[in-house]
């Protein structure tokens, strides 16, 4: 009863906001300014977490969050400005690269996500202002409003954080979209045709129980992956097949260009951060039966 009043309060909070149309030409503007100030390429990858298999944003957010919750405490013990002052900087510095990443990854997002993220930018760069503001009073010697400049800052920094959290957890941006596979495939070997039905050297859409995969076939040798891409769920065997730099065969997806290994599911290029499941494939009596490994 209490979690239905809950949900309807959330949906009635954000459901305008994911539906804002009008919020697009921004939306289209910021977006093209973020792809042109970090390319696809190595930097962009570092800036998602492809490296560390792992995003960056809700690290670097720590960092600001962390100080500015710091400085309201000690701002409450006497003595302690100058100290609370310093955290405030490091907030204000901190943000940079933690709205970096988070930029970064909402370039390659949902058009809903995307509505809700601006608006998650927007509370925090007011937030970031009045910290700023905060710190500029503070320096001149007028600690009582910069108190409470910065007690509004963390009021609106925390709004933001609640518009993030519902970005994460309820759209499910930055989340592992191929995190359920291994618990729905079937266990064991499942047949999912003869080699004949894998056409050489191209991929090809199938499914083991109700999950997508597709099938690369390389003369008798068969990959297999998960087809909805982790990233945010694209359909994988509608991309194309390239060659990563080492040679290795890749398939990308159709949406926003992560790049997987057709061998291991590896990514290789973000901003997908999670690998894609990969199966095993054997042929017996004619027949193509794959298996995720470890489910025997
Ligand atoms: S769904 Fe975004 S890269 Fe695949």
């Amino acid at each position: 009863m209490l979690s239905a009043s809950a949900n309807r309060i959330v949906t009635k909070i954000f459901s305008p906001v994911e539906n804002a149309t009008a919020l697009d030409p921004l939306i289209s503007t910021l977006q093209k300014a973020v792809r042109a100030l970090v390319p696809p390429g190595e930097v962009r990858d570092v800036l998602h977490g492809v490296p560390a298999a792992h995003p960056v944003h809700p690290v670097l957010v720590q960092i600001p969050l962390g100080s500015w919750t710091s400085a309201a405490i000690l701002d409450l013990v006497p003595g302690t400005e100058s100290a609370s002052r310093r955290l405030i900087c490091v907030g204000v510095l901190a943000a940079a690269p933690a709205a970096l990443t988070g930029a970064t990854d909402w370039s390659e997002l949902h058009e809903q996500q995307m509505r809700t993220g601006v608006v998650h930018w927007a509370a925090n760069l007011v937030a970031v202002s009045l910290y700023a503001a905060s710190y500029v009073q503070r320096r001149r010697g007028r600690d009582g409003s910069g108190k409470v400049l910065s007690y509004l800052g963390l009021a609106v920094a925390s709004a933001g954080g609640f518009i993030g959290g519902h970005l994460a957890y309820h759209q499910a941006a930055g989340v592992n979209h191929a995190e359920e596979v291994p618990h729905i495939v079937p266990s064991g070997w499942n047949s999912i045709g003869t080699l004949e039905d894998f056409a050489e050297g191209r991929v090809t859409r199938s499914a083991v129980g109700d999950v997508p995969i597709l099938v690369f076939r390389d003369g008798e040798r068969l990959s297999v992956l998960s087809d909805r891409c982790s990233h945010l769920s694209g359909p994988l065997s509608e991309g194309d097949l390239v060659t990563d730099a080492d040679g290795s065969a890749c398939i990308r997806c159709p949406w926003h260009g992560s790049t997987f290994s057709l061998a291991d599911g590896s990514v290789r290029r973000g901003p997908a951060i999670a690998p894609q499941p990969a199966l095993q494939a054997r042929q017996g009596d004619g027949r193509v039966e794959v298996m995720l490994p470890g489910a025997d």
